[in-house]
């Protein structure tokens, strides 16, 4: 089973399912955000589909794209959600998702972010330090609740992905590290308020290789196994999220049906819980941009476009490839940099890269930005952050308005 291909060329134009990109970008302007209802609809289903025989509860992990439209959609489809601010708990109730399917993670939950997690009774809060134990605790006996929660523990598994984006390593910030567990052991303890219903795991994001899943579940379990023999019941496993998706032609999909063979394998009573985030939405969108000048510096040939690291900042940030393609395709090439119009150097989206030779007024679409685009988007520059489009078959639908 392959991610869903939602962008392709008809007549050497760029479409979405079937609207023209052309036509959007000149209706609604350039920068702006398109996402394929029907590749986010897709992308959940064989996500489903694969992991089907182990029956896991599938959260979608909000802060890949909180777009409310997004967020419908894939409440729509039967997804849970993984939360990781009160920002993210309000977009969620806003679209009525059912609590009992929201799970909280995050590292640094405020006292006011704990106290609307307990009064929404969300199925599970994902605790991370024994402050944030004790703290939790000492909210749930002031309004008389006694919570689920789960032990987000640091398995020290390296995934070779970005360093930015690894976060399974013990040097890493996220988790509790597995030699706290006596303490972790004393806090849970009669008279805690605390449910310790599941353990979990986040090791990092675009992950392309199973084996770390393999091997950070097989710890989990151990430690669950460990906890049981303590008199708890540890009802789920999570995963978290963190599948990648190929942004280069070399770069292969992660074998999902592979990983869930495996699990099936050292299934036991445990449910699974996962927390895919830029899986379900990453190759679901792009980022339509118009080219404002063509110029060159000594040696080098830049395209000058209207979008900029403040739409999208993953190259700048992470070095991320991104391919882009022209909206009407075209033979003639030429190796050149996309850049945007902030005064940074980091202000680009491709460099050297062997491009179309676009002109002024041409349209691009910088690929795979469903995922960590509009979401870390910012005012930089005052400028306005883009509009977002969502194509569903012929017809398209602002689902948020360019900002004025
Ligand atoms: N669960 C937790 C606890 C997370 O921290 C994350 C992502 C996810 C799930 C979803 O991970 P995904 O399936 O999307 O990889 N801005 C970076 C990615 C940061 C990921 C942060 N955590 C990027 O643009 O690559």
């Amino acid at each position: 089973m392959a991610l869903t291909q939602a962008f392709l060329y008809r007549d050497e134009q760029l479409y979405c399912e079937d609207v023209s990109l052309q036509e959007l970008a000149e209706q609604f302007g350039t920068p702006s955000y398109v996402y394929s209802k029907n590749a986010i609809c897709r992308n959940f289903h064989d996500f489903k589909t694969i992991f089907k025989s182990l029956d896991p509860l599938i959260c979608y992990a909000v802060k890949a794209n909180s777009n409310l439209s997004v967020l419908s959609l894939l409440k729509k489809e039967g997804s849970g959600f993984d939360i990781v601010s009160a920002g993210e708990l309000y977009r969620l109730q806003e679209i009525g998702a059912n609590p009992q399917r929201i799970i909280f993670s995050g590292v640094g939950k405020s006292l006011q972010e704990l106290e609307m997690a307990l009064d929404s009774s969300l199925f599970c809060i994902n605790v991370e330090s024994l402050e944030e134990l004790e703290v939790l605790d000492n909210v749930a006996r002031d309004k008389g609740l006694r919570p689920n929660i789960a032990l987000r523990l640091n398995p020290d598994v390296d995934t070779k992905t970005h360093p930015h984006v690894s976060t399974g390593l013990r040097q890493h910030k996220f988790g509790f590290d597995i030699n706290h567990m006596e303490r972790i052991l004393q806090l849970l303890k009669p008279p805690s308020h605390l449910n310790l219903v599941g353990l979990g795991c986040h090791i990092g994001s675009q992950i392309l290789d199973i084996q770390p899943y393999l091997d950070a579940f097989l710890r989990l379990k151990a430690m669950a196994n460990k906890l049981e023999s303590y008199g708890f019941e540890i009802q789920h496993l999570d995963l978290g999220g963190g599948i990648g998706i190929p942004y280069t032609p070399q770069e292969k999909e992660a074998n999902l049906v592979q990983y869930a063979d495996l699990l099936a394998q050292h299934k036991d009573s445990h449910r699974f819980l996962f927390e895919p985030g830029r899986y379900i939405v990453g190759n679901a969108g792009v980022l339509l941009n118009k080219v404002l000048y063509y110029k060159t510096n000594h040696e080098k040939h830049f395209f000058v476009v209207d979008g900029a690291m403040n739409d999208l900042i993953r190259p700048a940030l992470y070095q991320a490839h991104h391919e882009i393609l022209p909206l009407a395709r075209q033979e003639e090439t030429i190796k050149a940099d996309v850049v945007g119009p902030i005064c940074e150097t980091g202000d680009f989206f491709a460099r050297d890269r062997r491009l179309p030779l676009f002109k002024r007024g041409d349209y691009l679409a910088i690929m795979n930005t469903g995922a960590y685009g509009f979401v870390a988007a910012s005012n930089y520059n005052s400028r306005l952050r883009p509009s977002e489009i969502l194509v569903d078959g012929d017809r398209s639908q602002v689902i948020r308005q360019r900002e004025s």
